[in-house]
């Protein structure tokens, strides 16, 4: 479809269901619905807003219809070490889904494996950060969030680990379906028992875990003046001892800290941010 026709259509739907929804709920309630809602592959995401959790069904059928879309789910916690998500389906079928995102197909089964959608951006930067002459070790990859992009556009050499076998099995089916099994070894365990006859380029640490032993393993792994890609969340209140936190940690392995960047990924919780900090380890 020409892209001028698909926008044209795009418009017409979300017309159509904003006043489908203004039937029964306030113009303002509708667009938190609308601004707030997710899409990954052909299912939907919704946040229900409490005052019209009556309407529940009304809103996801709205959504079902619009979108002719497999299935609409509600938003619920992602808990424990694998970051299960707890998401109860108001309607449709399956929660396996192929979501398609800068050129990369991501299949996952929402019953059992997390996908930020809120990550996206932090997905694109990992395409662009590394290059072909490089080995990378991705502690905590899930399904390929980062490996799959690294190893498709960077085309580095990506060691995946991932400890929880349902998240394990997606990243297998996804590295065949992005064709990169040349780049990719996935290892079905837990980072820490991960020993190497190399010296990591780079590391990405993609889990949130306020335990140093993840980060003194990633510089017994990283080469000397080599890059890690560090994820945390982090209170507004004690950003600014955050950075410092992880300068002692390195100190621990008598290891600088050469800062290279730091952003604010996506609030996580009322005053605490999810946050990527870059540095090199001398
Ligand atoms: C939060 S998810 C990855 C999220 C992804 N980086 C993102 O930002 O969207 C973290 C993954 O680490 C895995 N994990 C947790 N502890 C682990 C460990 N000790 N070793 C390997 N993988 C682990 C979980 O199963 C999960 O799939």
């Amino acid at each position: 479809m020409y892209f001028g026709l698909k926008v044209y259509v795009e418009d017409k739907r979300l017309k159509g269901l904003r006043d489908h929804l203004k039937t029964k709920i306030p113009d303002q309630d509708v667009e938190k619905i609308m601004k707030s809602y997710e899409k990954l592959g052909d299912i939907i995401i919704l946040s229900i807003p409490k005052e019209h959790y009556n309407l529940r069904d009304f809103i996801g059928k709205s959504f079902y219809e619009s979108y002719k879309c497999q299935t609409v789910l509600e938003k619920g916690h992602i808990l424990g070490e694998f970051r299960i998500p707890y998401y109860k389906k108001i309607i449709g079928g399956d929660f396996v889904t192929i979501h398609k995102e800068n050129g990369i197909l991501y299949k996952m089964d929402l019953s059992k494996v997390m996908f930020s959608p809120g990550n996206v951006a932090e997905r694109i930067r990992m395409a662009n950060v590394s290059s072909s002459d490089e080995l990378i070790v991705d502690m905590f990859s899930g399904i390929g969030y980062f490996t799959l992009p690294l190893a498709k556009y960077g085309k580095s050499k990506v060691w995946a680990l991932e400890k929880n076998p349902d998240s394990y099995s997606f990243l297998l089916e996804n590295i065949n379906l992005n064709r990169v099994s040349d780049r990719v070894t996935p290892l079905n365990i837990d980072c820490l028992d991960f020993s190497s006859d190399f010296e990591a380029d780079r590391i990405v640490l993609g889990y949130f875990s306020n335990d140093e032993k993840f980060l003194l393993k990633a510089l017994d792994l990283v080469k000397k003046g080599g890059v890690l890609h560090y994820h945390n969340t982090v209170s507004e209140k004690s950003e600014h001892i955050f950075k410092k936190n992880v300068e002692s940690t390195l100190l621990k392995k008598d290891r600088d800290i050469e800062p290279l960047y730091y952003r604010k990924i996506k609030k996580y919780s009322p005053g605490v941010w999810h946050v990527v900090f870059d540095f090199k380890a001398h």
